[in-house]
């Protein structure tokens, strides 16, 4: 049975959308590129090198240059894949609270979106990637053969991300959560430029209710779904 070659996932903060992408595509054998990673490398670096976030042109200037290389290297700390900056593995440090706080206003800029495009259309174009992000369905891979737009309550996220945290042996203070997931929400879908949005002819999954092995059978049963109509087409 023929999979789709190019599947577009989009979705807001922590709806599981990395997790569930990630355990797919070791199940198929496609690479998992999540590009918010990108977002957050690119912000990483500017408060590295203390950028005024406000000054769009040293920003887009930073994220033109950048080297920034997403591996399928997997190591012992439940990482999806690794992200290299200059010989530097910035995995860990891409997800501080910090970069947390830091990253719509960074992806909201345009020249940092456009440094960015290029990126991932070309990683896209190798094929049998799951791409996950929050405009990869309208803007990075339009055509692409199946999107998915995965959601959860934003309680249900707070919720996660609380338990994640926890379980790392980070302080986790569930209000605060929920305030910022709620507030990176509102900035990703609100700004003018690729704002979070479902496209109209995604698939949508919603795992609220959902286990993370429910979560991922029922991506998979989307794929399987999609290859059946494909089929049904052909003939
Ligand atoms: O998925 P994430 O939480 O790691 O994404 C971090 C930020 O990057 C998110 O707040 C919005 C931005 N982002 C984006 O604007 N476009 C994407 N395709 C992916 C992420």
């Amino acid at each position: 049975m023929s999979l789709p070659s190019t599947i577009a996932v989009d979705g807001p903060a922590s709806s599981g959308k990395s997790t569930v992408s990630f355990a797919v595509s070791r199940r198929i054998g496609y690479l998992f590129v999540d590009t918010g990673a990108f977002y957050r490398a690119i912000t990483l670096l500017a408060l590295e090198q203390h950028l005024d976030l406000d000054n769009f042109a040293e920003v887009s200037a930073l994220a033109e240059r950048a080297q920034i290389d997403i591996t399928p290297e997997l190591a012992d700390d439940g990482r999806q894949y690794t992200v290299m900056t200059d010989g530097r593995d910035i995995t860990a440090a891409i997800h501080a609270p910090e970069v947390d706080a830091a990253v719509s206003k960074v992806s909201a800029i345009p020249g940092v979106r456009a440094a960015l495009l290029n990126t991932q259309r070309k990683i896209a174009a190798r094929g049998r990637v799951i791409m996950a992000g929050r405009d990869i369905g309208t803007i990075v891979l339009p055509d692409a053969d199946l999107k998915i737009y995965i959601d959860a309550s934003l309680e249900e996220r707070a919720t996660r991300r609380y338990h994640q945290r926890a379980s790392n042996g980070e302080s986790a203070d569930l209000d605060a959560i929920r305030e910022a997931i709620r507030k990176r929400d509102e900035a990703d879908s609100q700004r003018a430029i690729s704002p979070l949005l479902r496209a109209p002819d995604a698939v949508y999954l919603d795992t609220s209710h959902l286990t993370q092995l429910e979560a991922i059978e029922a991506m998979i049963r989307i794929l399987h779904e999609w290859s059946r109509e494909k089929n049904h087409e052909q003939r």
